[in-house]
C-alpha cells in the first residue's frame, strides 16, 4: 500500500521504517527539514536499535521523506498521523494531532480517491470521534464515508520498537466504520503474524491508556511493597515479588518448566519510571477522568508512589553518609532506561535536581545519553559528565545506580571498593545482586532491602 506517515519521531519513524521493510511505500513527513536530510541521507535522527540498518534498507526504493504534506497525502491511500503529544499542565497539548488532521483535510477536499486517515500518537479516549473527525470534515468539506477514519495505538517500547513493530502482539484498530477497516487493516493483513482486533475508537484509545497504566501501576505496587519491605528490615522485596512470580497465575508452566512472561519484568522493585510514556499516560488519564466527574484513586497512588521514590533515595543516601552537602555522589546511569538515550522524565535527572539543591558534588555516568542529560541540565560547577564509570566512581562518597544498563550491572564490587573514597552504593535498579553483594564488605541499599547489622 501506499502510506504517509505525518511525524517521524519515535513512533513515526519507526512505523514509517518498518512498514517500508514489509513492502508498503512510505512517504514520512516532518516540518524539521533537518530530520529530512537526515532520513533522505539514511542516518536515523534518533538512536533506536536497529533503526538504521532498516533505514538503509528502504530509502528511495521505499521510503522518502518530505516537508511536503500535500505531496505525501496526494500520493498515498493511508495517511498515518504519528505527531507528538506534549504534556503542559496536567493535559496532553492536541495541537500538533488536530494541525496534521487539518493539514490532511484540506488535500482530501481535491482529492477523489477514498482515503483513511489513522490517528497513531497516543490521544485521549473521544479525541479521534470528536475531535478528529470534525477537524477532518470540516477542512475538507466531506462526510466520513467519503473520506475513513481509524485509532491504531502503538505498543512500541523505546530501544525495542523495531522488534516490538515486526512481532506485534496484537494490531488494534479501532475504526469509525467498516470500509475505514476494510482498508487500512489491508497494512497488517498477511505481513503480520497477529491477531487484529477490530473496536471503536475509544475502545482502541483506551486500550492504550490502560494498558500503560497497568505496568506503572505494577511498578508502583512493587515499589510500595519494597518501602514495606525496608520498614521490616531484613526482608528483601526482590525476593518477596521473586516468590510471588512463581504463582502458576503469574508464570504459565510450559513442559515442566516455569516460564516467566515479560510483565513479571515490572513487578520488580526499582527507583520508579520515567520516559516519555507512563507518567505523561498515568497523568493524562486522571486528569480526563476527573473532568468527566470520576476521582481516579489507584491511578493517583500510581503517580504517588512513583514520584516519592527520588525523596526515598535521598533518605538512604543520607542515612548512610550523612550530611550531602560538598558530598562526592557518582551517579550511575542518566537515560529513563537502558538501551536507549532518552532522558526524558528520567528519574535520574530528577534526582540529579535534588542532590544539587542539596549541595553535592555529582559526577554522572551513562553510556549514550550524556548529551542529551547536557541539553537538559543547566550547566554547573558541582555536575559532571563522563562517558566511563571508573572516573566517575573515583573518589566518590556515594554511588547510586540509576539505570539499568548491562555496563553498570556488570562492576565488580572490587571495582568499587577500590575507585570509591566510601564504597556506599544504592541501587535503584537492584542489578547488583548477582554479585553476591550481600557477602561484600560495602555498604549496600538496593530499593526493598534494609539489612539489619547483628
Ligand atoms: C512503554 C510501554 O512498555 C510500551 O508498551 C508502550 O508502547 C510505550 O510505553 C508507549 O506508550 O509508547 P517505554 O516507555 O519505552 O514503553 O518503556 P518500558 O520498558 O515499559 O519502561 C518504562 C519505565 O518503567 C522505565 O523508566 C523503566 O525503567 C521503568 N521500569 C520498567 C521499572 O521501573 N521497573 C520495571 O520492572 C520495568
Amino acid at each position: 500500500m501506499k502510506i504517509s506517515i505525518i511525524g517521524t519521531g519515535y513512533v513515526g519513524l519507526v512505523t514509517g521504517v518498518c512498514l517500508a521493510k514489509k513492502g508498503h511505500n512510505v512517504i514520512c513527513v516532518d516540518r524539521v527539514e533537518s530530520i529530512i536530510n537526515s532520513i533522505n541521507s539514511g542516518i536515523a535522527p534518533i538512536f533506536e536499535k536497529h533503526l538504521e540498518d532498516l533505514l538503509l534498507e528502504v530509502i528511495r526504493d521505499k521510503l522518502t521523506a518530505t516537508s511536503d504534506v500535500g505531496y505525501a497525502v496526494e500520493n498515498s491511500e493511508v495517511s498515518i498521523i504519528a505527531v507528538g503529544t506534549p504534556f503542559s499542565e496536567g493535559n496532553i497539548d492536541l495541537k500538533n494531532v488536530k494541525e496534521a488532521a487539518y493539514d490532511i483535510g484540506v488535500i482530501l477536499k481535491k482529492k477523489k480517491d477514498y482515503h483513511v486517515v489513522c490517528v497513531k500518537s497516543t490521544v485521549i479516549p473521544t479525541t479521534t470521534d470528536t475531535m478528529i473527525l470534525k477537524t477532518l470534515e470540516e477542512a475538507s468539506g466531506k462526510k466520513l464515508g467519503e473520506f475513513g477514519l481509524v485509532m491504531n495505538p502503538e505498543f512500541l517500547r523505546e530501544g525495542n520498537a523495531v522488534e516490538d513493530f515486526m512481532n506485534p502482539d496484537r494490531i488494534i484498530i479501532g475504526a469509525m466504520d467498516d470500509k475505514s477497516f476494510e482498508v487500512f487493516s489491508k497494512i497488517y493483513k498477511s505481513h503480520f503474524d497477529a491477531p487484529i482486533v477490530k473496536t471503536n475508537s475509544r475502545t482502541a484509545e483506551m486500550i492504550k491508556y490502560t494498558s500503560n497504566a497497568l505496568l506503572a501501576a505494577l511498578i508502583s505496587f512493587s515499589n510500595e511493597i519494597a518501602a514495606i519491605s525496608e520498614e521490616i528490615g531484613d526482608t528483601d522485596a526482590l525476593e518477596v515479588l521473586e516468590g510471588v512470580h512463581m504463582d502458576r497465575r503469574l508464570s504459565l508452566i510450559v513442559e515442566g518448566k516455569i516460564t516467566m512472561p515479560g510483565i513479571i519484568k515490572y513487578l520488580k522493585p526499582s527507583r520508579g519510571f520515567g520516559g516519555s510514556c507512563f507518567p505523561k499516560d498515568v497523568k493524562s488519564l486522571i486528569a480526563f477522568s476527573e473532568k468527566l466527574g470520576y476521582k481516579p484513586k489507584i491511578l493517583k497512588s500510581v503517580i504517588e508512589v512513583n514520584e516519592s521514590q527520588i525523596e526515598r533515595l535521598v533518605l538512604k543516601l543520607k542515612d548512610e553518609i550523612g550530611e550531602i552537602r560538598d558530598k562526592t555522589i557518582a551517579i550511575l546511569g542518566l537515560a529513563f532506561k537502558a538501551g536507549t538515550d532518552d532522558i526524558r522524565e528520567s528519574q535520574s535527572i530528577k534526582l540529579i535536581r535534588r542532590l544539587i539543591k542539596e549541595g553535592a558534588v555529582l559526577k554522572c555516568y551513562d553510556p549514550i545519553a550524556i548529551e542529551n542529560a547536557k541539553k537538559e541540565l543547566e550547566e554547573q560547577a558541582n555536575l559532571e559528565f563522563y562517558s566511563n564509570y571508573e572516573n566517575t566512581l573515583l573518589n566518590a562518597d556515594a554511588a547510586l545506580i540509576m539505570t539499568d544498563w548491562d555496563t553498570i550491572a556488570n562492576i565488580s564490587i572490587d571495582v568499587f571498593k577500590k575507585l570509591m573514597k566510601n564504597p556506599v552504593i544504592i541501587d535503584g535498579c537492584r542489578i547488583l545482586i548477582k554479585n553476591n553483594i550481600k557477602e561484600q564488605k560495602t555498604k549496600y541499599r538496593g530499593i526493598g532491602l534494609r539489612m539489619i547489622e547483628k
